[in-house]
């Protein structure tokens, strides 16, 4: 049974570790993260835009299609389905759809709009024992096709839409989603630090999880960030498989144009890589 994000984070937050939230976008990227999940007895969030949203058939399609799988595979694990980088009617379908977890950003709101939305989903969720995560300070790069500059959150503010009581809040510090650039300056922790001053128990998300260096990772952990949110790098891991097996002419041979061949190598990619993110977010054997 899918369960809200609250609890696991709680814990993490507590416990000095993250949960990693994957982004799915078809049935294998579905079933490769919630395998590896349980295998390292991991709590997991599975993440979904809502441009996978539509890609996967709407929202019913992906509940109906997660739901299937924990019962079949026998997922035991916490399992949170949230909704990414959601609009305001795009978190009410995925309340109405049956997540266990949505995200609003507001963030490209005036502060006050930002409020009046968020207070408005933490009331109709909490209804419904869903976790909300809010977001301050735009997460730069492009995702589905909406391109932000990176900016950092302004602290007071985070603390201002912490109290409206959401379960977790995402806030720019200098991360981007999709790949970094090469003069990209890192992380700005003094002001992650001053965020968790202000905020204290609240668990901090940290979107744009592809590419940062495994210390910033600890370090961001330490300051109290507990939710990492990762999807480039299930793309990028599973593109170069595939591409693996296409150019090892792999496909020609035998049935090896058999999509249960062919989509393979890029399955195990998946997994390969979310193991290696769960154990640097410290999450293995936290479920
Ligand atoms: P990346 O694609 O950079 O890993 O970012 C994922 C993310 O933050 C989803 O919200």
């Amino acid at each position: 049974m899918l369960v809200s994000a609250k609890e696991m984070l709680n814990k993490a937050k507590a416990g000095k570790y993250a949960v990693g939230q994957f982004n799915i976008n078809n049935l294998e990227w579905t079933k490769a993260i919630l395998l590896t999940a349980q295998e390292n007895n991991s709590p997991v969030i599975l993440g979904v835009s809502e441009g996978a949203g539509k890609y996967m058939c709407g929202y019913n399609t992906v509940v109906g299609m997660v739901n299937g799988m924990l019962e079949t595979l026998k997922i035991t694990v916490p399992v949170a389905l949230h909704l990414d980088h959601g609009s305001y009617e795009g978190a009410l379908a995925c309340i109405d759809a049956g997540f266990s977890s949505i995200m609003f950003d507001g963030s490209h709101y005036p502060i006050e709009e930002n409020i009046e939305k968020t207070k408005e989903l933490i009331r109709i969720a909490g209804e419904k024992g869903i976790s909300v995560e809010a977001e301050v300070g735009a997460i730069g790069g492009e995702e589905d096709g909406v391109v932000g500059g990176g900016e950092v959150a302004d602290p007071a503010e985070c603390k201002m839409i912490a109290d409206l009581g959401v379960d977790m809040l995402a806030a720019g510090i200098g991360n981007i989603h999709g790949k970094y650039p090469a003069n990209w300056t890192g992380l700005n922790f003094d002001v992650l630090a001053k965020i968790q001053e202000l905020t204290g128990t609240m668990p901090l998300v940290l979107h744009g999880g592809t590419g940062i260096p495994a210390d910033m990772i600890k370090t961001a952990i330490s300051l109290g960030v507990s939710k990492i949110n990762v999807n480039t790098e299930c793309q990028l891991a599973f593109a170069a498989a595939t591409r693996e097996y296409v150019e090892a002419g792999k496909d020609l041979q035998g049935k090896g144009f058999d999509p249960r061949k062919l989509l393979a190598p890029g399955f195990e990619a998946i997994k390969a890589t979310v193991k290696e993110k769960m154990e640097l977010f410290g999450s293995i054997d936290k479920a």
